[in-house]
Formats: C-alpha cells, sequence, structure tokens
C-alpha cells in the first residue's frame, strides 16, 4: 500500500474521561462495533480496580495486563483505527498526558449527571494546549442528569470551547426516548440494553411533519422542535476547520452501556475527524507523506515480573513506512538499531508486524536504550518535541540507606524516570534528589522496584513543595537575582532545565508578582512553544 494512501485511512484517537464516566463501556463497545472483540468484559477486566488502591502490586499488575489494551486497533467503514488507551487512574494521569501527545483527536466523555469534573478540566487543558481536536460524547442519557442546555453551558465555561450539539436528547431518565440527530436530520429511538450493533434512524428532513408527535407523543414533540430551535439561534452550524483547529467541540448525548449513540458517534467520528497528522522537531514540522519514516516513544512499559525484564517502547510513526529488522537511526544515543519482533495490538493480540504506517503504535522490545520522547529517523538528526512533563504534586527526597549501593540506586532511579513512572529534580548542594509524582501510589512503585530490581537500600523523606514550575526570562540579571534568593528552592529537572519549588500556592503566586520578568512555566511544553 501507498504511504498516502494508508495514511489517509488512518485514526489515531484516545477516549478521555474523569474515573467512572464510561471510558472503558464506550471503548469496549467501539471495539464490539468494529468487531474487534465479540464479547463484552474484554476490557473491563483490564482495567485497574478502583477499590485496589491501596494494593500498587495488584494494581501493577493489572497495568501488566493492560499491555495489551494499550492500543486497541480495528477496522471500521474502510478505516484502520487506532484507539490508544488512557488509564482513568489520577495517580496514572502523566502517563494519560503523554499518551496525547501521541494521538491525532480525542473523544471525550462526560457523566450527564456529573458534568465536568476534576479530571476532565485537566484533561482538556492538554488538549487545548496542543488544539487537539475533540468530540464529546454525554453519556448516561437512561439515567436523571443535569439538563442538556446547563451541560453545554458548564462545557463551554468550565474546558473553554465551543461547543455544537450535533445531537438532542428527547428526554432523559426514565422519559428518555432517543436523541434527535441534527446533523443527519433523522431520530434515533432509544431501546435499553441494544445488543443488535446497527441503529434504526428514522429520517426527519422537515420537523413539523406530525408523524413526529405520533412517535414522541404531542408535547416532547414540541419540546424538541422549541428546543431545537433555539439551538440554532444559540450555536454556530458545525465547521469541520473549527473542530480540525481544536476550537470547537461536536457534542453527542448517548448511553454507551445501552449501546445507545454509539454508532452515531463511531460514523461522524470517521467522517470527520482527522487522519494522522505531522509533529513538530527541533529542525522543522515532519510532514506524514514525507517518505523517509520516522517516529517518536511515548510510553515505556516495564515488565514487573523479575524474570522477564524487558521493557516495551510504544513507537508513534509520525511519516513514511516503518518496516521490521530495518536498521533505524537512534537520534539521542548516535546509534543504529534494528528491530525483529515490532509488535501490534489488536485488542487482546499481540502479534508482529511487517510494516506499520503514520498514525500507527508500535511496540518494540526494550532492554533499556529508550527513554519517553526518543526519536527514530532514517538518519536524519531530528528530535520530536513536546513530549510534556506537567508539575508533580507529591514531593519526596529519595534518601540512600546503604552507601555501597549508591550506583545502584543512581541507575535504578533514572531508568524509572526514564519510564516516566516520576520526575526527578536535583538540589545542590549534595545532589539531593527530589522526585515527584501525581499520586502517592507511584512511591510505592519505585521503592519497591528499587528494591527488587537494583538492589537499592533506600527511603522517602516528604518534603512540603506543592509545585514544580520551570522558569525562564528574557532578562539575564533578573533571572540571577531569583536564583540567589531562592537558592534553597531551585533544582534542575532530567533535562538540565532549571524548576522552581514552590511550598505554597501563596509563595508562587508572590514569586510571580515580585519578578515579573520572569515566566512560571507549569508544564514543560514551554519548549514546544518556544520552538514553533
Ligand atoms: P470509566 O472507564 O470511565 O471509569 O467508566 P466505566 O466504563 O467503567 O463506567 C463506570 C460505571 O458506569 C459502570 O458501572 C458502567 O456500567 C456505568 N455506565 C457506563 N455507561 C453507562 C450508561 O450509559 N448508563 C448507565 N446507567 N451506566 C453506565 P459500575 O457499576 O461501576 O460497573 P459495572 O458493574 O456496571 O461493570
Amino acid at each position: 500500500m501507498k504511504n498516502q494512501e494508508a495514511t489517509e485511512k488512518r485514526r489515531t484517537f484516545g477516549i478521555i474521561s474523569h474515573p467512572d464516566a464510561g471510558k472503558t463501556t464506550l471503548t469496549e463497545k467501539l471495539l464490539l462495533f468494529g468487531g474487534a472483540i465479540q464479547t463484552a468484559g474484554a476490557v473491563k477486566n483490564n482495567k485497574i480496580k478502583k477499590t485496589a488502591t491501596s494494593d500498587f502490586m495488584e494494581i501493577e499488575k493489572q497495568r501488566g495486563i493492560s499491555v495489551a489494551t494499550s492500543v486497541m486497533a480495528f477496522k471500521y467503514n474502510g478505516k484502520q483505527i487506532n484507539i490508544l488507551d488512557t488509564p482513568g487512574h489520577k495517580d496514572f494521569a502523566e502517563d494519560t498526558f503523554r499518551t496525547l501527545t501521541a494521538v491525532d483527536s480525542v473523544i471525550l466523555v462526560i457523566d450527564c449527571a456529573n458534568g465536568v469534573e476534576e479530571q476532565t478540566e485537566r484533561l482538556m487543558e492538554v488538549c487545548r494546549m496542543r488544539k487537539t481536536p475533540v468530540i464529546i460524547f454525554i453519556n448516561k442519557l437512561d439515567r436523571d442528569g443535569k439538563e442538556a442546555f446547563d451541560l453545554l453551558d458548564e462545557l463551554e465555561k468550565v474546558l473553554a470551547i465551543k461547543v455544537c450539539p450535533l445531537t438532542w436528547p428527547i428526554g432523559m431518565g426514565d422519559r428518555f426516548q432517543g436523541v434527535y440527530n441534527i446533523y443527519r436530520k433523522g431520530l434515533n429511538l432509544f431501546a435499553a440494553n441494544k445488543t443488535k450493533i446497527s441503529e434504526d434512524v428514522l429520517s426527519f428532513e422537515n420537523l413539523d411533519d406530525p408523524k413526529l408527535d405520533d412517535i414522541l407523543g404531542e408535547a416532547p414533540a414540541n419540546e424538541l422542535r422549541e428546543e431545537l430551535e433555539m439551538i440554532e439561534g444559540v450555536y454556530d452550524p458545525f465547521q469541520r476547520e473549527e473542530y480540525l483547529a481544536g476550537d470547537m467541540a461536536p457534542v453527542f448525548f448517548g448511553s454507551a452501556v445501552n449501546n445507545f449513540g454509539v454508532k452515531e458517534l463511531l460514523d461522524t467520528f470517521c467522517e470527520i475527524s482527522p487522519s494522522p497528522r505531522g509533529r513538530t522537531s527541533d529542525l522543522r514540522f515532519i510532514h506524514p507523506n514525507e517518505d523517509k519514516f520516522s517516529g517518536f516513544v511515548f510510553k515505556i512499559h516495564a515488565n514487573l515480573d523479575p524474570k522477564h525484564r524487558d521493557r516495551i517502547a510504544f513507537l508513534r510513526i509520525v511519516s513514511g513506512k516503518f518496516e521490521r529488522n530495518q536498521f533505524y537511526y537512534h537520534v539521542r544515543s548516535d546509534k543504529k538499531m534494528k528491530f525483529p519482533n515490532p509488535t501490534s495490538f489488536m485488542a487482546q493480540d499481540k502479534s508482529v508486524i511487517d510494516e506499520a504506517f503514520p498514525g500507527d503504535v508500535v511496540g518494540l522490545y526494550d532492554s533499556g536504550n529508550f527513554k519517553i520522547g526518543d526519536t527514530l529517523t532514517e538518519g536524519e538528526k531530528m528530535m520530536y518535541q513536546g513530549i510534556p512533563s506537567f508539575s508533580p504534586e507529591i514531593f519526596q527526597e529519595l534518601e540512600n540507606l546503604d552507601p555501597m549501593k549508591s550506583k545502584q540506586l543512581d541507575k535504578g532511579i533514572r531508568q524509572l524516570i526514564d519510564e516516566g513512572v516520576a520526575q526527578l529534580f536535583i538540589q545542590q548542594p549534595g545532589n539531593r534528589k527530589i522526585v515527584g509524582t501525581v499520586g502517592q501510589l507511584q512511591f510505592e512503585v519505585i521503592n519497591y522496584r528499587l528494591i527488587h530490581e537494583y538492589g537499592a537500600n533506600c527511603r522517602f523523606v516528604p518534603k512540603n513543595y506543592v509545585k514544580a514550575c520551570w522558569i525562564t526570562s528574557s532578562d539575564e540579571e533578573e533571572l540571577q537575582r531569583f536564583h540567589r534568593v531562592k537558592s534553597n528552592h531551585m533544582a534542575l529537572d532530567k533535562d538540565e532545565n532549571w524548576v522552581f519549588l514552590a511550598e505554597t500556592p501563596f509563595l508562587l503566586s508572590m514569586a510571580e508578582q515580585d519578578y515579573t520578568k520572569i515566566t512560571f512555566h507549569k508544564s514543560s511544553e514551554f519548549k514546544l512553544q518556544r520552538s514553533v
């Protein structure tokens, strides 16, 4: 297949949500539609269970299993769909942020009763920053929730994005009758627990058609007419360019568990969502249709089984064709490498592939050569940018308890940082290692792995920092002054960028007020913005 043809067929996206909104259920239904799985429950079984939060080994075990569902590929309507799994567990939020660098668009799932929740906001911030096109699926319409108009208001206000409903619910909870498809002008009637995968849509070009009253009842039909009129007055019509630019989010209503509204979501997704996009490197923008292969590693999955210490590096292909057993250039280490067993993932099955195209994700077996963000090319010396680090929320100092094992500790912590388990900040004097994470769970994981995999003996001492901000300034003098005054709170990240460790939000805002010529970045994404 020609590269360009293959690229145009691909759709690589992520489903994101606050835990419990229905991401797993929706993923599963999409896979059922695509024929990638035959029975419900296949994805669900791999889900990290919330009840197990205190048992990190259990979570890691489940995370291990979920390698198979890291990418779920299937064919639908002539398209090759790649769903990239994003862990819903808050403590693995960094994983999700990184995965968002490898997708070309996202579907955001909202629970109609809860509206926009904390995790939704944070995930959308990342999408906004990257201008990722977003489709919103408002789920659980079979239950009572907030009014549809209120939900749209909330989405616009809290997520700061223009919304455009493409379907509209008729009733809710017990009175839920289905949705009117504004985009296709048809009525999709609700039936609970739909098992068949087609959705019958009754065409209604003219809403004054009395048949609408016969089907819905006079009052609900009139209400629908009024609401649709209001929508026309309030919301701009759907513009694909605006959606592709990340400025407008089309909205669908449905009930994932009842398989309702899922097909129209998928059909519209196939029609409007972007094919694989290029990415910015430190040299130039790389277009997917370029002949030469290139890609970047956005995720590394370690095997916790001490007998199999291999890791899997997940590579997103950006341009050209990736081929098995070809030598490729690993830019950071300036070495050539070849991969005899590149793996693709089809729902629960892994298989060795011979070739892959832009938008595809392949798993590369790795014995410790890869870091998150690494670039592979056919020889060009360029690095993809923008695998962002976000400010951690919990900080602890790593203390070595056995001076004879400091080498092991050093190697171990650096490898875990390369995998993206946590962030490391080095403070002077004394090369003090401050480890930052988004969840308490990671400290348990790191401690366990340092002891069991590297034979180190260490402990964590809590530090009272709340945020790490990357700092930049065009005023060298002010920067020097800041370094002098705040020397006890300064540290270097893994790429030797300076960060300011703030003890309270108040002290951070004071610093921002006192040093107006310094920019305090909440994520390392500023490096990408600088170079675009
Ligand atoms: P998540 O991945 O976003 O965390 O959510 P998940 O799909 O696991 O869904 C969370 C809960 O919401 C599940 O119930 C699921 O069955 C339910 N759910 C998903 N979609 C709908 C829907 O359209 N309507 C209703 N009423 N519920 C929905 P659970 O009790 O946690 O799990 P289970 O026992 O049903 O498996």
